[in-house]
């Protein structure tokens, strides 16, 4: 970003410097002063970004493609990130608000506990960007930037569906477990809501068991989104009702979710010609999980461009700070309790084995020697 912002700079220069020779040529005075102001950078102030976490690399990704855009207009950027911790987060936009920063794109650690510190940036008019997560209990919330949450969920129950071929009538009773995020994120309770969309009428069929019968959202939450957790469950559902049977699928609800079960599945047996892993969803094409993928560990992931994301919520920004009108496409889905927020939803993509390199390697997110290597 740095190099970019100099680019910036060099360019703005020699513009400014043309400028005054073309003003010099025409006889036209210019000052000192005149050279000065116009190759000074466009001053727009500071925008602070705060990001939940680097545990999952998508925020480090988030964050720093937010720095890039905001430098390439003109702004200064503060980025930090809380790993997890609700009062850090609170305390790193406080000292933001403190130091005068002319908006705040913030990617919740938990959804409803900003209410106070969103006060306050609104006392010091300040608007607030929901980053990815939808911030609760707060009518301080300007907009909302995110992807197709729901859908995210639908993509990941209709690779469910797909790859154990439930859509085909007459096929034997299949076994699958539910795992869902963590439940201080909005998200996660939509992802599940969209998932379940899809497999509940497969549950309630009774073409789909769910030997555990853990499906309701609190039985299957993943505190902070935490893979470990998730392995302990999923070891503990296994030893318990799998003695035997075999368990043929599992909906995770994303990337560090899946390897957490993987984990679990691989030492519990799972992996071998005679005992096949599971269908295993994610989400967030982590590169680790990408890997997994192209070797058929991992079954699915839901691939959100975090670049894309980016450019909206910088734009959103921009249009706030220059009087404009930000860009929408959602004015009903995401009340949080206060206010329906004004919210820009992007597609989420499904990415299996079958389309991994197409969409990640030709669409530039990753090289294939990532992958592979
Ligand atoms: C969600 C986000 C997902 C995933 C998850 C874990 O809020 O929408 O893409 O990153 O958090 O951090």
């Amino acid at each position: 970003m740095d190099i970019a912002g100099v680019r910036v700079r060099r360019r703005t220069l020699s513009a400014a410097l043309a400028a005054s020779a073309v003003s010099a040529a025409a006889g036209c005075a210019s000052t000192a002063d005149d050279v000065v102001n116009a190759v000074k950078p466009p001053d727009r102030g500071t925008v602070g970004i705060s990001m939940p976490t680097k545990k999952q690399t998508r925020w480090i990704a988030d964050g720093e493609n937010m720095v890039k855009q905001f430098t390439l207009l003109g702004y200064k950027t503060t980025l930090e990130f809380s790993e997890d911790s609700v009062q850090d987060q609170v305390t790193k936009l406080d000292g933001m608000i403190g130091a005068g920063v002319k908006a705040l794109l913030i990617g919740a650690v938990d959804g409803s506990a900003l209410t106070q510190v969103l006060a306050k940036a609104a006392a010091a008019k300040i608007p607030t960007i929901a980053y990815d997560r939808l911030i609760r209990d707060t009518g301080d919330l300007s907009y909302y930037a995110t992807f197709d949450n729901f859908k995210v969920g639908v993509l990941q129950a209709n690779a469910i569906v797909d790859f154990l071929g439930l859509a085909t009538p007459g096929g034997r009773p299949v076994t699958v477990e539910i795992f869902a995020g963590s439940p201080d994120d909005n998200n996660a309770t939509v992802f599940y809501n969209g998932a379940m969309s899809v497999l509940r009428p497969y549950i309630a069929a009774g073409r789909l068991l769910v030997r555990s019968g853990e499906t309701t959202f609190d039985q299957v939450a993943t505190k902070g989104w935490d893979g470990a957790k998730a392995k302990t469950r999923m070891a503990r559902i296994l030893a318990a009702g799998y003695p035997t049977v075999v368990l043929d699928g599992v909906l995770a609800p994303n990337d560090g979710i899946a390897r957490g079960i993987l984990e679990a599945l691989t030492e519990a047996g799972y992996g071998t010609p005679a005992k096949k892993l599971p269908v295993l969803t994610g989400q967030d094409a982590e590169l680790e999980s990408v890997k997994l993928i192209a070797k058929g560990q991992q079954t699915q992931t839901v691939y959100k461009d975090t670049r894309e994301l980016a450019k909206v919520a910088v734009q959103m920004t921009n249009a706030l700070l220059t009087g404009g009108e930000p860009r929408i496409n959602d004015t009903t889905q995401y009340n949080n309790g206060v206010k329906t927020v004004p919210t820009f939803l992007l597609q989420p993509v499904n990415v299996d084995k079958n389309n991994y390199r197409r969409v990640l390697v030709d669409g530039g997110y990753y090289k294939a020697a990532e992958i592979d290597g």
